[in-house]
């Protein structure tokens, strides 16, 4: 089999890495791929980008490739999945209609409620007055939400009314492109609860759950300052109930992909299943239409049996015949390394060294990097690369994730100290009913 994954951060090389371990996996292809991916896969610049369906199919084409496995939620929001299938190839990830799940929260409040899937109540509101009488029937803390794709960073979560007003304003105010509709914003009811991550893969009718992660979203240590695209993941979840991925299964998952395919708009790829455990239950957070990053990169960690053929059989509405994904049974840790001035600012250009002397069996991941013209290695995005390690416990995995930090310099480079500690140390906790 012949695939080209589109994207160019950690979780795209993630896959390009676990694409490498699946024996029916000739030939990998990236666009446009990043330094680390080219080690493993071939690059192809595309000057279109890859929000232009028609030259992502046009070079799968060219590329002769069997299947093609979107990353990141722009291009599946922009249509690239229709594209590529409409010229014949295999495709994982959604159609547009289908990624509005992720593209627009109101929509995905709306199918929770048909479906009956438990989730925080909510107001989706248009005007400064709506948005004050949402934040009132609830109370603090108060959880602002833009409605459109923000890259994890259209979510307030404050105690301070005033600052909550002042988010949902910039939202409404947004500028909308001609054909988008007008800007809203969702009041929700705050969770209480640790998160996680579960990706349930489907071909819009059977549904596979992969192992659960957990994500650090905000920038410091103990969950301090502002939500990011993700700083760090781990994986398994030593404190979650038995049975909890099933649960998500029959009460979550299986529901929304059956009202996806009820309403015409069958859900093929992977349903990101961010959920909160409160102590009124299970409650999704968001839904996402593409692997979570960096969960992702723990996750396939411990992928045992191929990936592609679990991709190609979401793809093709063959999913029941490919069974459970197998699972190694030991621990995973990735930790983000971010640039100076990330997420508000992220500079580029800073020196990276020392990412040749990790020691393994901890290996380096990347996402916001580019060579120079000597072929020195520079930053070139927020998050520039994550470490990935393996261990026997969550403790083993830590320390050989942060000695691998150790011998990576970045100026300015930023990175959590904490990732997976308290889960190692035992501290997450259920909130009782
Ligand atoms: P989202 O983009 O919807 O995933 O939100 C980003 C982050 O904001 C989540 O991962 C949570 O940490 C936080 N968050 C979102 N919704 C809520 C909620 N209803 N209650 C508490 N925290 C929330
Ligand atoms: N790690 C969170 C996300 O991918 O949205």
């Amino acid at each position: 089999m012949k695939v080209l994954v589109v994207g160019s951060g950690a979780r795209e090389h993630a896959i390009v890495v676990a694409l490498g371990r699946d024996p029916d996996v000739a030939q990998i292809h990236a666009v446009p791929g990043n330094p680390g991916i080219a080690a493993q896969a071939r690059c192809h610049e595309l000057a279109e980008g890859i929000d232009d369906g028609a030259a992502v199919a046009a070079l799968a084409g060219r590329l002769g490739v069997d299947l093609v496995v979107i990353g990141p939620e722009a291009p599946l929001v922009a249509g690239v999945a229709d594209a590529v299938r409409a010229a014949g190839i295999a495709c994982f990830g959604p159609s547009r209609e289908a990624a509005r799940l992720e593209g627009s929260k109101a929509f995905a409040k709306e199918v929770m409620a048909a479906a009956d899937v438990p989730t925080a109540r909510s107001h989706v509101c248009a005007t400064l007055e709506e948005v004050m009488d949402g934040l009132d029937a609830f109370g603090p803390p108060y959880v602002v939400k833009d409605d459109g794709l923000a890259a994890g960073k259209g979510v307030v979560v404050t105690d301070n009314r005033a600052q909550a007003l002042a988010h949902a304003a910039q939202c409404l105010e947004r500028s909308v492109s001609p054909g988008e509709s007008a800007p809203q914003v969702v009041i929700e009811e705050f969770l209480d609860g640790p998160e996680i991550s579960l990706f349930c893969i489907t071909d819009g009718q059977t549904v596979v759950p992969l192992a659960p992660a957990q994500d650090f979203k905000r920038l410091l240590d103990g969950d301090e300052g502002p939500n990011t695209g993700g700083m760090g993941a781990y994986s398994p979840l030593p404190w979650i109930p038995d049975g909890l991925a099933r649960d998500v299964l029959t009460r979550i998952a299986e529901p929304t992909v059956r009202e996806m395919a009820h309403r015409g708009t069958s859900f093929a790829g992977v349903l990101y299943v961010g959920l909160a455990l409160t102590s009124r239950g299970l409650r999704v957070v968001e839904f996402n239409a593409r692997f979570g990053d960096p969960e992702t990169q723990v996750v396939l960690d411990r992928l045992r049996s191929p990936l592609g053929a679990l991709l190609m059989a979401a793809a093709t509405g063959t999913l029941e015949a490919v069974g459970e994904p197998g699972w190694h049974s030991h621990s995973s840790v990735t930790v983000v390394l971010a640039a100076n001035g990330y997420p508000q600012g992220p500079r580029r250009g800073d020196a990276i060294t020392g990412t040749e002397h990790v020691p393994a069996p901890a290996y380096v991941l990347h996402a916001g990097t580019r060579r120079d013209d000597g072929g020195d290695l520079l930053s070139h995005g927020g998050r520039v690369l994550t470490v990935v390690a393996p261990g026997d416990d969550l403790d083993e995995a830590r320390e050989r994730a942060y000695a691998a930090l150790d011998v990576i310099e970045l100026r300015g480079g930023q990175y959590r100290t904490d990732i997976a500690l308290r889960a190692a140390r035992g501290d997450v906790q259920v909130p009782a009913r």
